[in-house]
């Protein structure tokens, strides 16, 4: 089978004032169709880096991004991205801010039938009745179920989410983690997944990519083999403890606290 997402050799160097920052060196990451890779790493180890490279906002100094058997050199509108901090426009509905990048992207849905496509959507992820509301009228989780529907509005073959759920209270991030598997059993896409949280990784990836301390490079990769839709009690069984236990470790590895 061919990957959807191969980032191959990826190495990057931002330019700064105190001279050149190595921040990505051997990247090797491999991402099916159809598959949720989480990848976890130190703070500042380069993660959103890779986040711009495979959207094409930026090109690596060495190695290859490949999405769908095409080397990405500018960027792409088959991509959808969602991060941390929502950035919902305030004078827009909840609607019109779902249907932005159908306004945006060419060859969109338009008219009627955008509008639909955009309130499925947010009647999937539990928003149905909230689509006049202006952002500041949602609950934080709210926010980011909306910006989950502006990054799928346009049915991007790969969803980029960095640390979407990161500002959420810990009950909300489940929840919301289960309205991804709900997403996802509807609405075909790759994702990859930057997040601090080991159990999210292992509960929406099906594979977890460690990075090491900066430069970073592929640590380690770890194949999250489950049967059907993951419950939030399997979260709590010893192979789940198992898996967060070795996780745990290669992030001590990668932080320089474990040999
Ligand atoms: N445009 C830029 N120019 C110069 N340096 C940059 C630029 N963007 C990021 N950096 C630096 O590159 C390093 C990696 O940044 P990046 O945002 O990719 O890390 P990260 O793993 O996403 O961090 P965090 O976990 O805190 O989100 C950091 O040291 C950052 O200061
Ligand atoms: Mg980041």
């Amino acid at each position: 089978m061919k990957p959807l997402i191969d980032i191959k050799g990826v190495r990057h160097t931002y330019p700064t004032a105190g001279g050149p920052l190595p921040v990505l060196d051997g990247l090797d990451v491999t991402v099916q169709e159809g598959g949720f890779c989480a990848v976890v790493g130190p703070s500042g180890c380069g993660k959103s880096t890779l986040t711009r490279l495979v959207a094409g906002l930026m090109k690596p100094d060495e190695g290859e991004v490949w999405l769908h058997g095409e080397l990405v050199k500018s960027p792409r509108s088959t991509v959808g991205m969602a991060f941390q901090n929502p950035v919902l426009l305030e004078w827009r509905s909840i609607l019109k801010n779902v249907m932005l990048p159908l306004e945006i992207v060419p060859g969109g849905l338009k008219g009627r039938a955008a509008e639909e496509r955009a309130r499925y959507l947010l009647a999937l992820v539990g928003l149905e009745g909230f689509e006049d509301k202006r952002p500041s009228e949602l609950s934080g989780g709210m926010r980011q179920r909306a910006s989950l529907c502006r990054a799928l509005v346009h049915q991007p073959d790969v969803l980029i989410l960095d640390e979407p759920f990161g500002a959420l209270d810990a009950f909300t991030r489940e929840d919301l983690w289960l309205t991804m598997h709900d997403v996802k059993a509807k609405e075909p896409f790759t994702a990859i997944l930057i997040t601090h949280d080991l159990r999210e990784a292992i509960f929406l990836g099906d594979q977890v990519v460690v990075l090491s301390g900066r430069p970073a490079r592929t640590q380690y990769v770890m194949d999250v083999h489950r049967a059907g839709t993951p419950t939030l009690e399997d979260l709590y069984t010893p192979e789940a403890a198992e898996r967060l236990n070795i996780l745990r470790r290669q992030i001590e590895i990668a932080q320089g606290r474990a040999a």
